[in-house]
């Protein structure tokens, strides 16, 4: 078959691009730990409210005896539960997050938190907030007409200045 020598340029040069793309897309996911979700992990989502970790006196920021920082959150149209967190700079979080009824995402801009929140799971994320500041929680799966609306924030402040619940 012949094949004209600029095409067969041309296809290397598409071929270079595509390969140089992944290499970089890989780079970028190894050195800031951007994973799939990697826990499977399944919850009546019909039931939540009944349940021990995702009831509405569980939700929020727990510290652990070893120290460890876990927070419970219900996403539910149109919010994240709970609407406001405050966790410390330099720990690594734990995300725990179930949703109440529809396919919801959940995605905070210079962290590595972005995860599809499936009815029926538990989606599960570490993170490690290097900044203090105010972080949006944002819903990044269309959700229905509020979706806009969906949101919670993350405040972030100084380990030093982090108590338990607050
Ligand atoms: Cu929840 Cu979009």
């Amino acid at each position: 078959m012949h094949i004209d020598p600029s095409e067969k340029k041309w296809a290397a040069l598409t071929l270079v691009i595509t390969f140089t793309m992944m290499g970089v897309l890989a780079g970028y996911a190894i050195k800031d730990n951007i994973n799939p979700p990697s826990n499977v992990e399944t919850i009546d989502s019909t039931r939540l409210h009944l349940s021990e970790e995702f009831n509405e006196d569980n939700l929020g920021v727990h510290v652990g005896p070893d120290g460890s920082i876990r927070v419970v959150m219900v996403a539910a149209r149109y919010g994240f539960f709970p609407q406001k967190l405050v966790v410390p700079a330099g720990r690594p979080v734990t995300f725990r997050i179930a949703s109440a009824d529809v396919l919801h995402g959940i995605h905070t801009p210079k962290s590595n938190l972005n995860t599809m929140v499936v009815p029926g799971y538990v989606s599960e994320v570490t993170t490690t907030f290097r900044h203090t500041g105010r972080y949006p929680m944002l819903c990044n799966e269309y959700c229905g007409l509020g979706h806009d609306f969906m949101w919670s924030r993350i405040e972030v402040v100084p380990a030093d200045k982090f108590t338990a619940g607050g």
